[in-house]
């Protein structure tokens, strides 16, 4: 008798940051026979369409189908909610009816109104955290009053999580005032049912945040599954497709890739600041001036939008040791061995690809989860040091300098790059058969099967 197929419904944030975990989280399903429907609005359906191989696409409106950016987030979100709810189940119920019902909704934990169309319908249903383990636990000790808001103390305590300062909280709570509180409330409401969820998956890997997931473990039954690169960059005996994901910032051009053939090991600074932040004038000249002055080779990723902010004449002045681009191939350049260093806003995909890869990073945290990320980084994996800004909240050319020469030279860079190779191997470890997040992700489907 034929093995009943699972039939997974996969629904992230319409965000490139969450995607394209989502999706290889998808993949990798779809690779222990399970059958895989990926949702999402109108404005991703075609780019991810192109990026999904065998995977099928459904769009969800949010609305909003000629586009939200003027639209407030709290206005977005009820319509979103209300819109959204009834296009999901009227999808289930489609699938349903085409012979192909869903076995389960892995759905991103932004969009907890998900989890209420899986039990309305009967469904079950797997939250998907999309940063790291210890974000979650910040966000489900704000939402469980464990913390209140703005902060009062300038030292933070949670079970589970070093001893943080409340700068190195994520920045809707350490600048309270600076946010409107929808910003605050988005980032909570993400537990307020979580504990109807079925399953609840983390784009982390157990050995990385093996505190924080065994403290929380009781609260929160957290499965890791992560990292969610292309397996072939954790582990080169493996060939599977290179795309990792869709981009919003098109053409992905592989221009730096023989520029990058052209330098030595660990030569090269790479610079980037993902798919959101928007660095201002004054830092992004401050970024400049500490990459001319450290002298070394650089490939500085600043997107369409942002290259009007870079110094007058800079390219020109640094064109025989620096390559600009508007968007690259991040993992295949975190791989590439002429990197010696990443110069990064710390967002956690960048972060847990740096890890993965056995890249030194030099964090620049601007906002959301960054700041958490680079405490991480620095004081707890070890793997980077933090490029420190001045009271008015700018890294000058002094510090971007001596942070690229201590990484590149010094001897406390020695250290931090063997930490990194470190966690390179236990990435890979963790994704390896038998590995801690290989074991969930087999069991997981196992479960769905049995049902
Ligand atoms: C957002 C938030 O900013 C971040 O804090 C949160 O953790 C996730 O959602 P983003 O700012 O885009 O993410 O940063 P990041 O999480 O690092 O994701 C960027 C992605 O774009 C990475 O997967 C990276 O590989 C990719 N990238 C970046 C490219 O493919 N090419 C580039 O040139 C730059």
């Amino acid at each position: 008798m034929e093995t009943h197929k699972a039939h997974c419904l996969i629904f992230p944030c319409a965000a490139q940051g969450h995607i394209n975990p989502m999706l290889q989280f998808a993949k990798r399903l779809q690779h222990q026979g399970t059958k895989i429907t990926l949702a999402t609005t109108k404005f991703f359906f075609k780019t991810l369409q192109e990026v999904s191989g065998s995977i099928a696409v459904e769009t969800i409106s949010d609305g909003y189908d000629e586009g939200a950016n003027e639209v407030p987030l709290d206005t977005y979100n009820a319509v979103f909610q209300k819109v959204g709810s009834e296009n999901l189940t009227e999808l289930i119920l489609k699938l349903k009816d085409l012979g192909c019902p869903v076995d389960c909704i892995v759905y991103d934990a932004l969009i907890s109104w998900a989890l209420d169309v899986a039990k309305s319908l009967g469904l079950r249903a797997a939250a998907f955290f999309t940063q790291s383990c210890a974000v979650y636990k910040i966000y489900y000790h704000v939402y469980a009053g464990l913390l209140k808001l703005p902060l009062e103390e300038s030292k933070v305590e949670i079970p589970g999580l070093p001893p943080l300062l409340a700068s190195d909280l994520p920045s809707f709570f350490s600048n309270y005032g600076s946010y409107p509180p929808i910003f605050q409330m988005v980032a909570y409401d993400q537990m307020k049912n979580i504990h109807e969820a079925d399953w609840i998956f983390c784009n982390t890997f157990y050995k990385l945040e093996e505190e924080v997931i065994d403290c929380t473990s009781k609260i929160l039954p957290i499965k890791t599954i992560g990292p969610t690169i292309p397996s072939m960059y954790l582990d080169k005996r493996l060939q599977d497709d290179k795309q990792y994901g869709l981009s919003r910032f098109m053409p992905m051009t592989n221009d730096c890739m023989p520029w990058l053939n052209e330098r030595s090991t660990s030569s090269v600074v790479y610079v980037s600041f993902g798919s959101l932040a928007e660095l201002d004038a004054e830092q992004m000249e401050e970024v400049a001036q500490g990459l001319r002055t450290s002298n070394y080779y650089f490939l500085w990723v600043v997107r369409e939008s942002e290259s009007n902010k870079l110094p007058k004449d800079f390219v020109k002045e640094t064109s025989d040791r620096g390559l600009f681009i508007s968007w690259c191939p991040q993992l295949e350049v975190l791989a590439h061995k002429s990197i010696g260093c990443f110069i990064t806003h710390c967002g956690w995909n960048s972060t847990l690809e740096a890890l993965s890869l056995g890249v030194p990073m030099i964090g620049m945290p601007q906002w959301i989860d960054q700041s958490t990320n680079a405490k991480f980084v620095v004081d707890i994996w070890k793997t980077g040091i933090k490029a420190q800004p001045d009271e008015t909240g700018i890294v000058r050319r002094d510090v971007i300098h001596e942070c690229i020469s201590v990484v590149m030279e010094g001897e406390k860079g020695q250290e931090i790059r063997k930490n990194a190779d470190n966690w390179k191997d236990l990435a890979r470890k963790a994704f390896d058969d038998g590995g801690s997040s290989d074991k969930n992700i087999k069991d997981f489907v196992s479960k769905l099967i049995q049902s």
